[in-house]
């Protein structure tokens, strides 16, 4: 509904609502529209594109109501600022002539050169934002994506495929297609279609394996926004497959104690002269799920069999540090079970308790130092653990001896008042049977 109609309408209401209807007209007469009709684009009236679209079908319809929510639209511009046209005539051989200069359709292999002629203006930019950065276009050139492109592919992705258009909002905002919560289904909306996939030589399991992954559990699950998505680890508009050389690099910005461990690791120079990634080697790029200590060893799960056989140096010390962790996590349990005990019969251990966790940051640690890949690193945290285990368990000991100490004084206590509740009771007996056989003689 465009301004004149709604001026219009108010026209029609009864005398009553006259001095509101008086107020409303003077604000639309003051050009004050756009703030009480936030979702009808700017000057309405004027728009004759949004108007006579938002009556068309798809794919021909924009909608005054999604336009309104596009960054653009509320900073005023409007349909001609990318589609050009006369946007003052309802004749359509008019509004959207050549003469006007309207270049009607936008070709998906020129969309990035739209965006960019503003996007990359830092000048224009900074007007409205200067904090806004204008590399996008210049990173785009340098991504697969813009590559492919450049080279006539356009069933890569362009600028409209990550932002959409008509409803472009904000990166910040929760509901845009690029917010950290929302990305991954816009990349898999091209990456897990096979059927658009095909005839390229990726797999299209990307998301599958990143939706199943700690870090996809880390970021929707419990809102930790420091968890990676796509975009963290590709780049937002650089996206590209990290190189080997990188791959460790994108780990490493996030991870920065097993990064630094793992170089100065007897698997640094293998790894590379294998041509093999750090990280990624033993946890996967998308599919990273919960390391255990299982993956270390000698079981199906162990990611060092893969590579080791017995007898060779690596294995025996996956066998070591296995046997090390296992070790310190028994004592851990077998001291938690005592103090449990001893807290259930009203013990009093917390003091025990708060130690028991430095046991527990110990084995966390050991699993960290774990990527130095030297048993005796990994001795130095399980031994520090295993100190403060056998402290922690001999509190419960202690705890428990000084339950049963008193118990026995708490029987003994209660054998002693029923043994003496036993002598009253006789004694009261032994007074009232005496006083019995006496009574006669007093009646008498
Ligand atoms: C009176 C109705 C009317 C007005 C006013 C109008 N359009 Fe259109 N527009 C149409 C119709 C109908 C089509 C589809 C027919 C065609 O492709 O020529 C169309 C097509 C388009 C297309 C797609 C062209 C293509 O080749 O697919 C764009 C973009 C567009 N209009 C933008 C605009 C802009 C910008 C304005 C304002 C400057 C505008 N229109 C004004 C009715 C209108
Ligand atoms: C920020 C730039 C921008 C603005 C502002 C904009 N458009 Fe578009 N529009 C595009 C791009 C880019 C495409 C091509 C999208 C694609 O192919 O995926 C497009 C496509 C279209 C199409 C063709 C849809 C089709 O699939 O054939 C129409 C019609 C259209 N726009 C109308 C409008 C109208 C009406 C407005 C104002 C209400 C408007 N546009 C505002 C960038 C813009
Ligand atoms: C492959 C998907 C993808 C493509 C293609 C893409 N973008 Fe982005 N864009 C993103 C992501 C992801 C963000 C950042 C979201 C965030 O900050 O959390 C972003 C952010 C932005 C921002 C906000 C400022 C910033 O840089 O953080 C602008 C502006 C922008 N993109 C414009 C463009 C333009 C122009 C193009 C085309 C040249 C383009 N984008 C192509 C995914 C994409
Ligand atoms: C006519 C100039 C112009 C064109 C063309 C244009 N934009 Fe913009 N864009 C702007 C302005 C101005 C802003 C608002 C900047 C601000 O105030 O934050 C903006 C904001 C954005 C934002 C939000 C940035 C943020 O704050 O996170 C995105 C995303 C964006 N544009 C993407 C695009 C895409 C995609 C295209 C091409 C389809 C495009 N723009 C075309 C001028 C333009
Ligand atoms: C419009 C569909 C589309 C969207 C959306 C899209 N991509 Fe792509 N992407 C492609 C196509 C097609 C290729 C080319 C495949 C190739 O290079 O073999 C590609 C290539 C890539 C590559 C390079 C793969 C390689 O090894 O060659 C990476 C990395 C990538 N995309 C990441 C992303 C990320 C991250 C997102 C989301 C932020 C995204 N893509 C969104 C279509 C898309
Ligand atoms: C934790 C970092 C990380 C995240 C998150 C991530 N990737 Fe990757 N991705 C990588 C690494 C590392 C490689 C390179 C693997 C290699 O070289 O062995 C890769 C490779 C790729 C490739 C190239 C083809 C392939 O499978 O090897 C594509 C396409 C891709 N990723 C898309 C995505 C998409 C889409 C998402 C989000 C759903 C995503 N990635 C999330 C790290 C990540
Ligand atoms: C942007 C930061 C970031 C990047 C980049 C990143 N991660 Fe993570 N990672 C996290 C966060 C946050 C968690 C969740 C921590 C938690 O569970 O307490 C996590 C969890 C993990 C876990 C599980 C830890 C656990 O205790 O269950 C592993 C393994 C892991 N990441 C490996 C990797 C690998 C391999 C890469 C590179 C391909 C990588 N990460 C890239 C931030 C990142
Ligand atoms: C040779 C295989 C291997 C390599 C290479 C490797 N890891 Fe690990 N990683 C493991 C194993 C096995 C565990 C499980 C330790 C445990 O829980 O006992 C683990 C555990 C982790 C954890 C969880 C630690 C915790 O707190 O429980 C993170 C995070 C991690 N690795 C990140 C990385 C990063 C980042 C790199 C690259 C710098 C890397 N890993 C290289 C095998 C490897
Ligand atoms: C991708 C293959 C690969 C995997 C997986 C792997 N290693 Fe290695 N490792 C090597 C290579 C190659 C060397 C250097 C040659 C050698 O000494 O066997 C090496 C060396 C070592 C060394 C040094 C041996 C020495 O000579 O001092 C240790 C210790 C080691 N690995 C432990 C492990 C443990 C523990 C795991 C499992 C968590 C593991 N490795 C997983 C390939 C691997």
């Amino acid at each position: 509904m465009n301004v004149g109609k709604q001026i219009e309408r108010l026209g029609m209401m009864n005398m009553a609502e006259r001095p509101f209807r008086d107020h409303v007209v003077l604000l639309l007469r003051l050009g004050l529209p756009l703030l009480f009709f936030p979702a009808a684009a700017p000057a309405q009236s004027e728009n004759s594109c949004l108007d006579c679209h938002a009556a068309l079908d798809p794919p021909l319809q924009v909608s005054p109501e999604s336009f309104g929510q596009d960054i653009h639209a509320q900073k005023g511009l409007t349909c001609t600022s990318c589609h050009g046209g006369d946007p003052s005539s309802m004749d359509p051989t008019v509004s959207m002539s050549r003469a006007a200069g309207f270049r009607g359709k936008i070709r998906r292999g020129e969309i990035p050169a739209l965006c960019a002629r503003c996007h990359s203006d830092a000048a224009y930019i900074r007007q409205f934002n200067p904090s806004l950065r204008t590399d996008q276009f210049s990173q785009y050139q340098t991504s697969i994506h813009g590559k492919r492109l450049a080279r006539g592919d356009t069933k890569v992705a362009v600028c409209a495929d990550c932002h959409r258009v008509h409803d472009i909002r904000p990166a910040s905002d929760a509901r845009s297609t690029v917010h950290p919560l929302n990305l991954a289904e816009t990349c898999a909306r091209c990456h897990s279609n096979s059927e658009h996939m095909k005839g390229y030589s990726i797999p299209t399991d990307q998301f599958a394996g990143y939706a199943a992954s700690v870090h996809r559990e880390a970021l929707i699950v419990r809102g930790d926004l420091s968890a990676p998505t796509c975009a963290t680890c590709h780049g937002n508009h650089g996206a590209a497959p990290p190189g080997v050389a990188s791959v460790e690099f994108v780990c490493s910005t996030c991870h920065v104690f097993q990064a630094q461990l793992f170089d100065s690791s007897p698997h640094k120079a293998p790894f590379e002269a294998m041509g093999l990634p750090a990280c990624v080697t033993c946890h996967s790029n998308h599919r990273i799920e919960h390391p255990t200590d299982a993956m270390i060893g000698m079981g199906s799960e162990s990611t060092c069999v893969k590579c080791h056989s017995p007898g060779d140096a690596g294995y025996e010390a996956a066998e070591n540090i296995h046997a090390r962790l296992a070790q310190l996590e028994t004592a851990i349990n077998t001291a938690d079970q005592v103090l449990d005990r001893a807290e259930r019969s009203g013990m009093e251990v917390s003091q025990a308790r708060l130690e028991q966790a430095q046991a527990r940051d110990a084995l966390t640690k050991a699993r960290v130092t774990f990527h130095s890949f030297r048993v005796t690193r990994v001795d130095e945290d399980v031994n520090a653990g295993l100190k403060v285990a056998a402290l922690t368990f001999q509190a419960g000991v202690k705890a428990l001896a000084e339950r049963d100490y008193r118990r026995k004084g708490l029987a003994i206590s209660l054998v002693t008042i029923l043994v003496v509740l036993m002598g009253l009771r006789l004694y009261v007996r032994w007074l009232e049977s005496d006083r019995q056989t006496r009574s006669p003689s007093v009646q008498e």
